[in-house]
């Protein structure tokens, strides 16, 4: 997407469409309104009293010809209550702009922010475009597969020229953002017959070259060398073989410990023996998901110049049923010693990260994150609204915290307690892999626990948030992408924990 700023006044912008944002009015008494209320012949007024306007969210209109514009035509977007605003209302109402044939249709627009001048909002605001607009149609053919918008250029519109340097680079950065974002939606959506763990493998590896990120792939040898049993023992249902992905950038000083982030990759999980049901299971091929994230993060990193030392580790199977396959009752030896009765065969997660969990040791690192569509469970805790998370320090949750209000994508700790370790415990092996129904987001996170070395550990679970059921402003049906942006500003704002 390419951008320009301009001090134009709004009569003066030579483009196809000017599209402003409104906060709840009764009354036109703001510059832009009578400018606009002037050129359309009373229209702002008649629209106010009709009601059919008033800058509710999610409202929007498109009034045509304004007299002595150049643009043919003007949107309004509602932004809702003032006092309530925050960057994410202009995240989402560009996000229903995005879809408005209006724009869709345009060849250039110029969105106006008036007296705003606040970075975070225009980053929001081109992020609400690009995530909003987005459609997969790799898959259409036919009339379906032209359905590209035209909208090749945004005109920022401001009222001042001061202080632009900080705007165009919040307008980078959202592209950025964006794109990173829906790399993970596109990945998710690839359907698990396109996206096995060999091509995936193959897949990170070209984009970790074009980003400049090292990569290192580890085959089903290489991972046997370095006993992943539990890695192992998920991928031996099928007939795809497994990979283990190291992801390195160094942004940071040589002897800056690194942050790793590890994410799940489970290309199709069917449940394995203890075979999932029908009924959406076919949405199992985003169960890959957490790894997506992995890489988008630590590529946009790369891209934003983001001054730290990351690792990124994705442990990538199938979870399938076959002769081959674990079976309930099997006991496995994971890399770091520790025996695992398999009880579920479904709770395959919990295997391939304890053992990227222990192989994050190899790093010294100074937190490990970890990132996981893990339990059905989660969505009885936050549903599609947020993401539970789990840790071992308050610092880190802490941050995570913040990068969620910063982001709007939302997270909340539920507690690991000495119960949810305690129904982990295997009586003849040292953990089962599953603790049964009550909390079971809960006791997945005591197993990871007990996978981790001596450093600060959060893990996050995107079951549910990865997956938008209806369609939001920003997020339509389907995959959301979800944690990129939460991780991105996690490590924009490190602090040392
Ligand atoms: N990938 C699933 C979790 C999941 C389920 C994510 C539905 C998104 C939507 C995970 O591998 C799984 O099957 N977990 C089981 C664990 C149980 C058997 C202990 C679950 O949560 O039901
Ligand atoms: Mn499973
Ligand atoms: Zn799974």
């Amino acid at each position: 997407m390419r951008y320009t700023f301009t001090t134009e006044d709004l009569p003066n912008l030579a483009v196809d469409t000017i599209v402003c944002f409104k906060p709840e009015f009764d009354d036109v008494t703001d510059k832009t309104l009578k400018q606009l209320n002037g050129a359309t012949g009373g229209a702002i007024l008649t629209l106010l009293k009709s009601g059919e306007f008033t800058g509710k969210e999610g409202e929007t209109v498109t009034l045509y010809s304004p007299v002595g514009f150049k643009a043919r035509r003007v949107v309004l977007l509602g932004l809702g209550k003032a006092r309530k605003t925050t960057a994410d209302s202009y995240r989402r109402a560009m996000g229903v702009a995005s879809r408005l044939k209006a724009l869709s249709r345009s060849k250039s627009a110029a969105v106006c922010f008036g007296r705003l001048m606040d970075p975070a909002c225009y980053q929001a605001a081109i992020e609400g475009y690009l995530l909003g607009s987005h459609k997969l149609l790799e898959y259409k053919t036919g009339e379906a597969a032209e359905e590209k918008p035209e909208l090749g250029e945004i005109t920022f519109a401001v009222e001042k020229p001061a202080g632009l340097r900080k705007l165009e680079k919040a307008v980078d950065r959202g592209i950025v953002i964006a794109e990173g974002q829906l790399l993970v939606r596109e990945l998710a959506q690839t359907p698990s017959n396109c996206l096995t763990p060999q091509i995936y493998a193959a897949r990170i590896q070209e984009l970790a070259r074009q980003y400049r990120v090292s990569c290192r792939i580890l085959d089903e040898k290489a991972i046997a060398r370095e006993k992943m049993g539990a890695l192992l023992a998920v991928a031996k249902g099928s007939t795809e073989p497994p990979r283990f992905i190291v992801l390195q950038y160094r942004g940071g000083p040589a002897k800056q410990k690194p942050i790793v982030l590890v994410g799940k990759g489970v290309t199709f999980d069917a449940g394995g023996i203890s075979l999932k049901q029908p009924l959406n299971m076919h949405e199992m091929k985003q169960d890959m998901t957490g790894s997506a994230v992995v890489l988008a993060t630590i590529l946009a990193a790369s891209r934003l110049r983001i001054p730290r030392n990351l690792v990124g580790l994705m442990p990538i199977t199938e979870n399938m049923p076959s002769g081959h396959a674990t079976r309930p009752g099997d006991i496995v030896t994971s890399r770091m010693g520790k025996t695992i009765e398999i009880i579920n065969t479904d709770a395959e997660g919990r295997l391939i990260l304890a053992d990227a969990l222990d192989y994050a040791n190899k790093f010294d690192p100074q937190a490990v994150i970890d990132i996981a569509t893990l339990t059905g469970g989660a969505l009885y805790v936050l549903g599609y609204s947020g993401a539970p998370i789990m840790g071992n320090n308050i610092k880190l949750t802490d941050m995570l915290r913040a990068a969620a209000d910063a982001t709007a994508e939302r997270v909340w700790e539920i507690p690991i307690w000495d119960d949810f370790r305690e129904r982990m415990k295997s009586p003849i092996a040292d953990l089962v892999n599953s603790g049964g129904r009550p909390a079971a987001t809960a006791t997945a996170g005591a197993f990871l626990e007990s996978f981790i070395g001596d450093w600060p550990w959060a893990h996050i679970d995107i079951a549910y948030v990865d997956l938008e059921p209806d369609g939001k402003p920003y997020m339509p049906k389907g995959a959301t992408g979800f944690g990129l942006r939460l991780l991105v500003e996690l490590l924009s704002n490190w602090k040392k924990v």
